[in-house]
């Protein structure tokens, strides 16, 4: 018995990175999982990875920015598996400028994905839960959402509104029995963040920022993600769950001066 049997999944950005090991778990959890992500081959190519292991999962090009791409993804849920029973809002970008060298059009292309994204998907999701009873909202925020680091200020303003936004869910649609929760990723080895870690040099001096003395990796967000998913989480909502190696710990005392 999985811990995700007979629950159908979308899972934005899932062709990459957190998002790809979600799927990948959620999957062998017994879930039936859209891969929703605007990389088609790549999305394309988890979705057969899974199937080709005996899971269940599809491809839907979706560009969370735009609404109706959000309900396609939906929708998509709907036609191929029967329902919706957990939406995974995982897709995000991130931009590493201070505020005054943000351009308007990076600054909405930033909020148009990390927050505007999570609010059209659970727009669209959020019928569909209801149809079923009930259900769950994951959304990746950060730890970025807490806490500030130089150079983040459109991504940091972007996770701080998605954490507000997961507790407003819940409070909202907590008599529908729909939970919402924002996971908090520390620094996890992603496309994303390889270009941080291109040498042996800044490799280990990122290791050793963590109080776990290693950068995370996917699955260990993914693995999150799947609990909060679950009916093990049944008691958790509007909680944003740290999974950080205990980064946001030290997090305040680095890269200033
Ligand atoms: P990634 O770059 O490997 O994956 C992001 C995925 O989102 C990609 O497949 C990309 O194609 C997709 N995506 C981007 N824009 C999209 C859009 N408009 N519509 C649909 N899909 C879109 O990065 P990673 O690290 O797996 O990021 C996943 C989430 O985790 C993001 O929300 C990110 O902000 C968050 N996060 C990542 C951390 C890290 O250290 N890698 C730390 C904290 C949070």
């Amino acid at each position: 018995m999985g811990r995700l049997d007979g629950k159908v999944a979308v899972i934005t950005g899932a062709a990459s990175g957190i998002g790809e090991a979600a799927a990948r778990l959620f999957a062998r959890e017994g879930a039936s999982v859209v891969v929703a992500d605007v990389q088609e081959a790549r999305g394309k190519a988890v979705a057969a990875a899974i199937a080709a292991a005996g899971g269940r999962a599809v491809f839907a090009r979706c560009d969370v920015a735009r609404a109706a791409d959000a309900q396609g993804a939906v929708d998509e849920a709907v036609r191929r598996f029967g329902g919706l029973d957990v939406l995974y809002a995982n897709a995000g970008i991130e931009l590493d400028k201070i505020l005054t060298e943000t351009s308007e059009e990076e600054w909405d292309r930033v909020q148009g994905v990390n927050l505007k994204g999570v609010f059209l998907c659970a727009k669209a999701a959020i019928p569909a839960l209801q149809r079923r009873g009930g259900g769950a909202i994951v959304v990746t925020a950060s730890v970025n959402g807490l806490t500030t680091e130089p150079k983040l200020a459109a991504y940091c303003a972007s996770k701080g509104g998605a954490i507000m936004l997961v507790r407003s869910i819940a409070i909202d649609y907590g008599k529908d029995r729909i939970r919402a929760n924002a996971v908090l990723p520390g620094w996890i080895e992603t496309p994303m963040t390889t270009g941080f870690l291109a040498t042996p040099e800044q490799r280990a001096a990122t290791d050793a920022l963590q109080p776990a003395r290693r950068v995370g990796q996917p699955e260990d967000i993914a693995r999150v993600a799947a609990f909060l998913a679950s009916d093990e989480a049944a008691f958790m909502t509007g909680s944003a769950v740290v999974a950080d190696g205990g980064l946001s710990s030290v997090l305040n005392g680095h890269r200033f001066g």
